[in-house]
């Protein structure tokens, strides 16, 4: 069988032999088919990239209609389950899972850049009281790249390999400051006795002369939402991260980029707007008036609906699990019977049935985040935290990619053309 598609075009009858490879042809080989030599040729037209391959990646692989997600060819529901967060995230970047030796090797390089700059701290001082955290993440983190110019030097990979660690590692301190920035609490140093985890929460909640340990049930679950959130392949942010890498910048600059797509309410900016939505619902009996307005296009069920899952989403299995422990240590949040209850309609619901629309990551972490004691303006910045590893390591990937230039996608022109221009007075 050739590995070939054979394309008429029927405005000049010529015929076209495409190389299919992996199931893909190149855009660029349907350039040849023109009707007059000068023509520009064809291209493909594809708002949304939503059925476009940008790279070639070896990292995540996701089947939406089975709903499989794998890191490095390892299903996201044994790694919940039996590997923790700096084990995913060595695999995610090395793409393999670590001996021993190597992974206690590679949290101690964490552990060794998690302190940030005096000067990082200041400048977070000055934010407004109630700043966003995540306009104030995305800005400091833009704002390492002035600490550490050597970080545009994105051709060296022993350079590269230095940076992703002071990422991977600083991005947990600035989280946890714009959290108590935001609560007007002195901001908490790293302490590098601590898990990954263990730390972070303990940059966010201890207060002065306060022994405070996290509860391990806690500590347990946001490791798991962490590796849940570690990478999802050619998301926006993703995208975003690469769009960025290909033009060279430094890492810092790229990873303010994305995280700056993860904001959006379609995207990272879900969780949040799940909780908004669920406390506007407020009450089981509102929700089937919501529902009413979801399926009238008028509002969006927050939280339902994927580009890619169209049966389910395997990691929203895997947080309805975790909720259930952390709510036996929190005490069970009462916006979950909201929740359940627009679940329940909506997986009965023709509306949603018809169009595949079932619950994402973020329909159940935002509950999480706010049993563990978080506002919801924190949500983006616990989905950016973990996704730090994609980033990177689709980043890393793209380097190293000879195929891949600076994105510069095409256009198809529909506007005014070839005008003269007219006077002030003549217009
Ligand atoms: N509530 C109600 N209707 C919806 C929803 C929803 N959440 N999502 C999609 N639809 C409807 C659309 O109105 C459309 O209906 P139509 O065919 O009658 O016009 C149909 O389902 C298809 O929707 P699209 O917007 O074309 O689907 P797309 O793949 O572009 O969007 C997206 C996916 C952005 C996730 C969408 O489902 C959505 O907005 N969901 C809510 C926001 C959300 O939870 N985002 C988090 C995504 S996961 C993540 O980033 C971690």
């Amino acid at each position: 069988m050739p590995e070939t598609l054979t394309v008429t075009d029927n405005r000049t009858g010529k015929t076209f032999e495409i190389p299919v490879t992996n199931d893909t042809i190149r855009a660029l080989d349907l350039r040849q088919i023109k009707v007059k030599d000068d023509d520009f040729g064809m291209m493909t037209y594809d708002p949304g990239y939503t059925n476009t391959s940008s790279c070639i990646s070896r990292v995540t692989y996701i089947d939406g209609e089975k709903g499989i997600l794998e890191y490095r060819g390892y299903p996201i529901e044994q790694l919940a389950e039996k590997s923790s967060f700096m084990e995913v995230a060595y695999l995610l970047l090395n793409g393999e899972l670590p001996k021993k030796a190597e992974l206690s090797g590679w949290e101690e390089e964490i552990h060794h850049h998690t302190v940030v700059h005096e000067n990082i701290k200041r400048q977070m001082e000055s934010f407004r009281y109630d700043a966003h955290p995540m306009g104030m993440i995305i800005s400091t983190v833009a704002a390492l790249s002035t600490f550490y110019p050597e970080a545009k030097n994105v051709r060296c990979a022993e350079n590269r390999r230095l940076q992703i660690k002071r990422l991977i590692a600083k991005v947990p301190t600035i989280a946890a400051f714009t959290f108590r920035h935001s609560q007007g609490h002195p901001y908490v140093y790293p302490n590098n006795k601590l898990s990954y985890t263990e730390n972070f929460l303990t940059m966010m909640f201890r207060m002065v002369g306060n022994d405070y340990e996290p509860n391990p049930a806690i500590v347990k679950a946001l490791d798991v939402l962490f590796t849940l959130h570690a990478d999802h392949e050619q998301n926006c942010s993703a995208s975003v991260m690469r769009a960025i890498g290909s033009s060279e910048a430094d890492p810092y600059s790229a990873w303010a980029g994305a995280a700056a797509a993860l904001y959006g309410p379609l995207h990272g900016g879900a969780n949040e707007a799940v909780l908004r939505m669920l406390s506007e619902i407020g009450d089981v009996s509102k929700v089937p008036e919501y529902m009413k307005k979801c399926k009238n296009g008028e509002l969006r069920l927050m939280g339902f609906g994927h580009r890619v899952y169209k049966n389910y989403d395997p990691r929203a299995r895997i947080i309805k699990k975790c909720a259930d422990d952390v709510f036996e240590v929190t005490g069970r949040n009462p916006l979950l019977d909201v929740a359940l209850e627009l679940e329940r309609i909506a997986l009965e619901d023709e509306y949603f049935v018809k169009r595949k629309l079932y619950p994402n990551v973020d329909f159940y972490s935002g509950l999480i985040y706010q049993a563990i004691g978080l506002p919801v303006t924190m949500f983006p910045v616990l989905f950016a935290i973990p996704r730090t590893i994609g980033w990177l390591a689709q980043w890393a990937e793209s380097l190293e990619d000879k195929e891949q230039r600076i994105q510069r996608p095409r256009q198809v022109f529909l506007g005014e053309r070839e005008r003269d221009y007219v006077p002030m007075e003549q217009r």
